[in-house]
């Protein structure tokens, strides 16, 4: 089936609603464009349990700083297209910022407490209000359905689950594997940014989760974890660490004893861009 383009937030709730209407389900996969594997494999999934399956390609200035990359983003609309409908996307919604914020900034905005304080929002503190709000407002636009998330943006995806279970959104959120490159770095859109010599650096952030896989094989202590990661990044001159942590896969707080579902979180700057990457640790 070819792709359908709807561009507006009335199209794309009339076409869903008819969905639902007729008994077949829908399938989301917000994303940002400049697509790669990682969102594919988002698309696949959400196409194998959904019926029709829906992908959002919007640049959200709401999550950008004011000295982060916005209007650098990387964006190519003709081969995302492409890609996503390969991937067995039905259709695309792409709105201009006007018609998803036509009033200029928002006055409402979604904050998830806590979750949204650390690491990645320590580094960037109007991040995931940016992120929950558009998130939010996405799944209000869409309605009931399927989301794909991926475990790239752990902390991303926790405070979704969170912000889904405390509003009571009929959203159903599904986190799906990291996809990497074949010597381990996690896809990113911005991984466009590193030149030669830093894309080699940039599997830094894999070998700090090995390093911090084999530390916790004979530890559950964080401080060892985390300092046999930190001591991995150390090695890498070209990567400047932002920070590492060994944190529960539920609180993302840093436990006295790694015990249970843990994960292992990363945070560098590989010249250019900031790269995050994360692993599951799950101790007896
Ligand atoms: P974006 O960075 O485009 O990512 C869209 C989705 O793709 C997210 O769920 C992200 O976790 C997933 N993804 C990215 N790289 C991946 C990889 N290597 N393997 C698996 N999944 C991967 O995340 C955002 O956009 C935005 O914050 C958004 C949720 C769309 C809100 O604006």
């Amino acid at each position: 089936m070819t792709i359908e383009h709807v561009g507006t937030i009335g199209e794309l709730r009339k076409r869903l609603d008819a969905t639902r209407a007729d008994g077949r389900s829908v399938g989301f996969v917000p994303t940002m464009g400049y697509l790669h594997d990682g969102h594919a494999s988002l698309m696949r999934a959400a196409r194998d349990s959904t019926d029709v399956v829906v992908t959002s390609i919007f640049v959200n200035p709401l999550q950008f700083a004011a000295n982060e990359d916005l209007s650098a983003y990387p964006r190519d609309l003709e081969r995302d297209s492409e890609l996503a409908e390969t991937a067995g996307v039905d259709l695309l919604f792409t709105p201009t910022v006007d018609e998803m914020y036509p009033f200029g900034p928002v006055l409402t905005s979604v904050s998830v407490a806590d979750l949204s304080q650390r690491w990645e929002g320590a580094s960037r503190p109007t991040h995931f209000a940016g992120v929950a709000t558009v998130v939010a407002k996405l799944f209000s636009i869409v309605g009931a359905c399927r989301a794909f998330f991926g475990d790239k943006d752990y902390q991303q995806l926790a405070i979704i689950e969170r912000m889904v279970a405390d509003l009571s959104i009929p959203v159903d959120v599904v986190g799906c594997p990291i996809v990497r490159e074949a010597d381990g770095l996690a896809m990113s859109s911005r991984n466009v940014y590193l030149d030669r010599e830093h894309r080699l650096a940039a599997t830094i952030l894999r070998r700090a989760l090995d390093a911090g896989l084999r530390a916790a094989a004979s530890t559950t202590d964080p401080d060892v974890v985390m300092a046999a990661m930190r001591d991995t990044i150390a090695t890498e001159p070209r990567a400047e660490l932002d920070y590492v942590a060994a944190v529960d896969a539920a609180t993302l707080a840093v436990p006295d004893r790694l015990v249970g579902s843990c994960r292992l979180l990363v945070a560098a700057r590989v010249g250019a861009p900031r790269l995050i990457d994360n692993c599951a640790l799950v101790l007896d």
